[in-house]
């Protein structure tokens, strides 16, 4: 079920009218629904059923702190990108031995600050990483645990630039140059191989594409194995989809047809199971998109309608800056009325105040018609939204609050001209 949902015409969050909370909070403004974080780290969890498991947040979806101890107190671990997403994880209560360190650039002071925190796995992505990882460890006159990430070269669909396993893009090492880089990794004092581990893009709708990677990487830790080298984790990574079209019906709102086909994080995992754990290891999984996405909504005011020769425009008062996907990767977000009151369908473009043309939240888009004040939500803005946000235009950044049940907290006080 989800947790925005219409009542008596006007739109809620759990036990929550979203025009009360703009009108106490402001506008715009980030509202998550704690329910539905913990509704999807108990699906996502129970979906790995009895296999040795380990799920790790993608920290980089939605760093929000209070978010993040929501997720840690459910049990997940964290997969963190950054010393910044390290000190928030540990601040948030992740057990430093549930927490692994992906990404292609990290630098010596934050492999330094997770060495001394003792994390999990390193998922180390070249080389050099290697090599400077064993340099900290060495120096620390300690061990540091690693994961190869494999670059499986399969084509994950979907917008480009979050398509990570392609063998032009940036990630991991070539899945043929395996054996040799753990091979060369097991020479090394200071470094203790852990297993292997893949993250092939995100927003994945295709099953296919999941098990094609299962596939390969299943057969990569077998080869792997029988040359003698440690194949305990296999961490496949996130890359889960969520529906963006479609995700509020209503008989009020226009129809949105799904572009794709509906494959949730739990369906996914569940499917991927049975292949993976043919490989033998303890299986992860890094999800953060399918964990937050749905549970969080921007909220905006019409400021003003504009008819222009060809085109009705809908100026609100959150923009690109707010919540960038729209325009950096032409992503699909629903967007609806706070409260709907029967008005004609019209197609509208929905944009922000930023001087740009790519500052939209929709274009072309079919919409109850909406006046100057009027409320509108963007839908399954909770991943990769407020984390993207930036001061663009000198514009502050938006508070975010949390649902609980029928009560609301500020987890995130909006900005002021001083912070700026
Ligand atoms: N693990 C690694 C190593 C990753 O790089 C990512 C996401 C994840 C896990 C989580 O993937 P997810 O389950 O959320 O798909 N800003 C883009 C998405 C970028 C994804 C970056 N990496 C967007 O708004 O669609």
């Amino acid at each position: 079920m989800s947790h925005f949902y219409y009542r008596g015409g006007s739109l809620w969050c759990d036990g929550v009218d979203v025009a009360a909370l703009m009108r106490e909070y402001g506008s715009p403004l980030y509202v998550y629904s704690s329910e539905a974080i913990v509704q999807s780290c108990r699906e996502i969890e129970s979906a790995c059923g009895e296999t040795p498991h380990l799920v790790y947040y993608a920290v980089k979806a939605n760093a929000n702190r209070e978010i993040l101890k929501l997720i840690a107190a459910q049990g997940l671990g964290a997969d963190i990108g950054s010393g910044g997403e390290l000190y928030l994880a540990l601040q948030a209560g992740f057990k430093p031995t549930s927490i692994t360190f992906s990404g292609v650039g990290k630098r010596d002071d934050e492999i330094a600050m997770a060495v001394d925190a003792g994390i999990l796995a390193f998922n180390v992505e070249s080389r050099q990483e290697l090599e400077a990882i064993e340099a900290v460890a060495a120096s620390r006159g300690t061990k540091a645990r690693v994961l190869l990430r494999v670059n499986l070269d399969i084509d994950a669909g979907g917008h480009r630039y979050i398509s990570t396993s392609l063998k032009h893009n940036k990630f991991g090492v070539p899945w043929h140059h395996a054996e040799e880089e753990l091979t060369y990794a097991m020479t090394l004092p200071h470094i203790e191989v852990g297993g292997i581990h893949s993250h092939v893009g995100s927003q994945i709708t295709n099953r296919d594409v999941f098990h094609r990677a299962a596939r390969r990487i299943v057969g990569l830790v077998r080869e792997l194995r029988a040359s003698g080298i440690p194949m305990e984790d296999l961490d496949f990574g996130g890359g889960f989809a969520v529906r963006y079209h479609g995700f509020l019906r209503d008989p009020g709102l226009p129809e949105e047809p799904h572009e794709s086909e509906d494959l949730t994080a739990p369906e996914a995992i569940r499917s991927l199971i049975p292949v993976l754990t043919d490989a033998g290891c303890r299986i992860s999984f890094q999800p953060g998109r399918s964990i937050i996405a749905q549970a969080g909504a921007l909220l905006v005011t019409v400021l003003y309608r504009k008819q222009m020769d060809k085109k009705t425009f809908v100026i609100v008062d959150g923009g690109m800056n707010d919540l960038i996907r729209p325009s950096l990767y032409g992503s699909h977000h629903q967007i609806v009325p706070t409260r709907l009151q029967g008005a004609p369908h019209e197609m509208a473009d929905v944009v922000g105040p930023v001087c740009e043309s790519g500052d939209f939240f929709a274009q072309d888009r079919p919409l109850p018609r909406v006046q100057r004040g009027d409320g509108l939500a963007v839908l399954c803005a909770g991943a990769y939204g407020f984390v993207v946000s930036s001061n663009y235009n000198a514009r502050l950044r938006v508070a975010e609050v949390m649902v609980e049940g029928s009560t609301a907290r500020v987890v995130r006080p909006r900005e002021t001209y001083a912070d700026l």
